[in-house]
């Protein structure tokens, strides 16, 4: 932003998302943004860090690879932690009335037939996308499914059993050397084949479908996407409170975590870790200098970093009954499991699941449905048991029926810029996702432990 002439800076802090890609990235000379350029959000800044050495918009990333204008800059912004917000997604509708590539029926709206001949008919259509930043994935139920649909409840009168709408957040594109999952069901990720193959073909897909691509981007592209994603570090890096996430310390923001070790089964919680070594329930570890901060030079920060601190050891140590959690308490047959946040997020200082491990924590049980939201009904073809779920995740994949409701935990780096949070938007923001877990594991959190959960949560 440095590089920007004064007058431009002024209209640049006014504007919106797309315009401040546009002015920042389309005005400069080359086709590069510098490394660690500072990104705002509501509390604080966030930064990428690419192994490239810039951000290269030249990328076929940044190409229109399709028919519909889209680019997968489109739903995966730098600014919004490679995702996109509702804040940012509103303010690109109110540009033009909904014309930016974003606003295409196909996945942007409610339904792909749905009137988008006006503005106010634009509002309606892409109310979703406007009040959630949720694009509208389609997947059929699987031929040999375990299940039957018995019933769709949908508010837009459009899901078919061909064509379920599952209304999904879009995944941040960075920190991708980390996953072990692609997707919230895990659907471009096949056994045994490295992350970058899996990438490759999610790449393929995303071109073909929400880019309506009428040929397959070709290998070049692809490999240029891939290595382009692959390359990027993304991280918080400031905190209004805390100020710089690396200072007295501190070993957060992208530069320390460019060199964080990952290997699937790293930290597992089940020993599944391939070295053997036992999961050590403190996974996250950048703030632990900031616990026993002394009256220092940066004393105004010392009290918000005190927070931090104490946030990441409730998140390491905090004892959490996990009950009724398909994918972990049938898995061990145990009705409760007495675990913490890492049992789950214990890839370390990342927080996704180190290793292919989806989990159905209930954000899609009927008794959290809001009316937004369509509702299936599945009967299990073995057991006869019905299950309403607003979105049978990982079991549209395996046809299974026990694999209704459960998704992949995510990476948890990046997160102030991504509001809000879960696979359906469901927690507005980082308080709904405490007082979520608050509420569905009985925590009986007082309000310190839930601030400074928050306070460390914002700082990743
Ligand atoms: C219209 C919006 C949209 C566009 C355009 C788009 N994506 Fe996505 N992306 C999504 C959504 C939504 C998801 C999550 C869907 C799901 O899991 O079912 C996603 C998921 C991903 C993921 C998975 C990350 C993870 O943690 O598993 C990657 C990688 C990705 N997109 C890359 C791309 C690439 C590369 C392109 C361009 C070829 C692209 N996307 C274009 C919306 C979009
Ligand atoms: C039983 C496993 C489990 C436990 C325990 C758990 N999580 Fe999660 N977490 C998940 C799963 C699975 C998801 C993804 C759910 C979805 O969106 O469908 C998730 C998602 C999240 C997200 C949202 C990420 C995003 O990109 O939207 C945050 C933030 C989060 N968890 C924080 C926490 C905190 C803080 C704790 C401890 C108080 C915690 N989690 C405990 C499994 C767990």
């Amino acid at each position: 932003m440095s590089r920007l002439p004064s007058a431009r800076r002024s209209v640049l802090i006014a504007c919106t998302c797309t315009l401040l890609l546009f002015f920042t990235y389309g005005v400069t000379a080359d086709s590069h943004s510098p490394n660690l350029q500072a990104f705002p959000n509501s509390t604080g800044t966030l930064k990428t860090f690419s192994s490239q050495g810039s951000i290269n918009l030249s990328s076929a990333f940044f190409q229109n690879l399709g028919t519909n204008s889209r680019t997968c800059a489109t739903c995966h912004q730098p600014s919004d932690g490679w995702g996109i917000t509702p804040e940012h997604v509103q303010a690109r509708f109110d540009a033009d009335g909904g014309l930016d590539p974003i606003f295409r029926p196909v996945d942007g709206a409610v339904c792909p037939t749905a009137d988008v001949s006006t503005v106010d008919a634009r509002r309606q259509a892409y109310s979703m996308l406007l009040t959630k930043g949720l694009i509208r994935v389609s997947m059929p139920v699987p031929a040999n499914a375990a299940f039957t649909l018995e019933s769709i409840d949908d508010p837009y009168n459009c899901a078919t059993p061909g064509a379920l709408a599952l209304f999904r957040r879009p995944l941040p594109s960075t920190n991708l050397r980390f996953l072990s999952t692609v997707m919230w069901d895990g659907r471009e990720t096949a056994a045994g084949q490295s992350i970058v193959n899996d990438l490759a073909s999610q790449a393929n897909d995303a071109t073909l479908g929400h880019a309506q691509a009428a040929v397959a981007p070709t290998a070049a592209q692809i490999k240029d996407i891939v290595d382009f994603e692959m390359s990027l570090t993304t991280a918080q890096a400031t905190d209004n409170d805390a100020g710089n996430l690396d200072a007295e310390g501190g070993n957060g923001g992208p530069q320390s975590l460019v060199s964080q070790e990952f290997f699937l089964g790293i930290n597992d919680p089940l020993g599944l870790n391939p070295t053997g070594k036992a999961f050590d329930s403190s996974a996250l570890t950048m703030y632990q200098k900031w616990a026993n901060l002394s009256s220092s030079p940066n004393a105004k920060y010392s009290e918000a970093r005190a927070a931090v601190a104490r946030g990441e050891v409730l998140f390491n140590t905090l004892p959490i009954p996990i009950e009724g959690v398909a994918g972990i308490n049938d898995v061990v047959n145990q009705q409760t499991v007495l675990g913490t946040c890492t049992t789950c997020h214990d890839s370390p200082n990342v927080g996704d699941h180190s290793l292919s491990q989806p989990l159905n924590i209930g954000l899609t049980d009927a008794s959290r449905r809001t009316p937004d939201m369509p509702l299936y009904t599945f009967r299990c073809n073995l057991t006869g048991k019905t299950i309403q779920t607003t979105d049978p995740g990982r079991a549209l994949v395996t046809g299974r029926c026990e694999d209704i409701g459960k998704f992949k935990g995510a990476i948890l780096r990046g997160l102030a810029s991504r509001a809000p949070y879960f696979h359906n938007g469901s927690a507005a923001t980082l308080m709904d996702v405490v007082e979520f877990y608050n509420t569905r594991f009985n925590l009986q959190l007082n309000s310190q432990q839930k601030s400074d959960l928050v306070a460390f949560l914002k700082t990743l």
